[in-house]
């Protein structure tokens, strides 16, 4: 089978952590190449993972770094496009909902390349959020929709869409089982003098919430209101240079209650999470790694594309209002310990190698 050659296109911090489980298996039976866009490329969202990861170096680093949305895709169209000319590879895997995933779809399917979406299916009907337009572009352009869940199969029935659907479960719930036993070695909770379960992981990056001067206003709010809790914020640089340009950075600040540290690696971030009380949130990868890790999630967003996490009751959607954040903090828990395995039994990637050997390649 090494005669075929599968390449990944990953660009940002979720691709990588969605890669690693499927080069593990791929690059076993089949030569598999990789793609970084260079959408993310500070050592603390990008290196860091490859690293902890064991990743190869990627085959292709495009460099192609921030700017405007319709300026980073199009570079990186052009440039994935040179490298399809080049080489013919006989099945393309993009993963999730970033930029590059589109990027990676729209280059291939106008390369005449096959395409398998990873974590396809997702919508959380919400068109100002840029992922939710990746999500839509990139599903209506692959032929294999591996979906994680359900709902993600659902939505894409709803659609009618065009490729064929199959039922894969989601790759988190090997990822984070594989990096719960890392993260016992983890220090940061001792160096950040943390008490476990007694503090509180806040993570905002989302383009809807950062760029509305009152969406940040109302946190800053909630925060103020919950002096006597701990809160963790591993801060994106994305939220950093708005918040310093709009100069609420001080003001955040000045919660003595509010620690900011700079982005956390997997293998940390995990351990932070793993041991605190409860998550605050606009992340979507963090609200299946609470839930995976049984820790209650409190998402500042008006809807969710995990719906799973809500019906299963470990996770409420307050958007940033400041009341029903601080009463989810004080009040709230969820009622019922257990949880179906909404997310797969943790054998997705073999799932994924199977379609991929049996099905696609044949
Ligand atoms: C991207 C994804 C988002 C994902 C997030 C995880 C899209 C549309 N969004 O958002 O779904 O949850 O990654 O982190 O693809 N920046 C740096 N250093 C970096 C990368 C970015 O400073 O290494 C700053 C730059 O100011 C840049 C801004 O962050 O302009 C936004 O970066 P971008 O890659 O466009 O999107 P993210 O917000 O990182």
């Amino acid at each position: 089978m090494k005669s075929y050659k599968v390449v990944s296109v990953v660009g940002a911090r979720p691709n990588f952590v969605k890669l690693k489980p499927i080069h593990n298996v791929v690059e076993k039976v089949l030569h598999h190449e990789i793609i970084h866009t260079g959408q993310h490329y500070d050592f603390e969202l990008s290196e860091i993972f490859f690293k902890e990861f064991n990743l190869p170096k990627p085959d292709y680093n495009l460099e192609i770094g921030s700017g405007f949305p319709g300026h980073q895709v199009g570079e990186m169209i052009k440039k994935i496009e040179r490298i399809f000319i080049e080489k013919k590879y006989d099945l393309v895997l993009v993963y999730g909902d970033t930029n590059s995933t589109f990027a990676g779809a729209f280059a291939a399917i106008k390369s005449n390349m096959k395409v398998a979406h990873i974590e396809s299916g997702l919508r959380s009907f919400d068109r100002r959020m840029p992922e939710e337009i990746n999500r839509i572009l990139t599903d209506n352009l692959s032929q294999y929709l591996f979906a994680s869940t359900k709902t993600a199969r659902a939505n894409l029935e709803r659609e009618k869409i065009f490729g064929k659907i199959y039922d894969t479960g989601d790759l988190s719930v090997e990822i984070v089982s594989e990096a719960k036993k890392l993260a016992s070695k983890s220090r940061i909770t001792k160096d950040l003098d943390l008490d476990l379960k007694n503090y509180i992981v806040f993570t905002m990056h989302r383009a809807e919430n950062t760029e509305i001067d009152t969406s940040f206003l109302s946190i800053i709010r909630a925060f103020t209101s919950l002096s006597d809790v701990k809160i963790v914020f591993p801060i994106h640089p994305r939220t950093k240079k708005i918040l310093e340009g709009k100069k609420l950075y001080q003001k955040l600040k000045d919660c003595k209650n509010v620690f900011m540290i700079p982005p956390a690696g997997y293998i940390d971030f995990i351990h932070l999470v793993k041991n605190a009380e409860k998550i605050i949130t606009d992340s979507g990868g963090l609200q299946k790694e609470a839930y995976l890790l049984s820790v209650p999630c409190i998402t500042i967003r008006r809807n969710t594309e995990w719906i799973e996490t809500v019906t299963e009751g470990w996770n409420v959607s307050t958007d940033t209002n400041p009341d029903k954040i601080i009463t989810s903090v004080r009040k709230w828990n969820p009622t019922k310990i257990t949880q179906n395995q909404v997310f797969g039994k943790g054998n997705t990637s073999k799932v994924i190698k199977k379609i991929i050997i049996d099905e696609i390649l044949n």
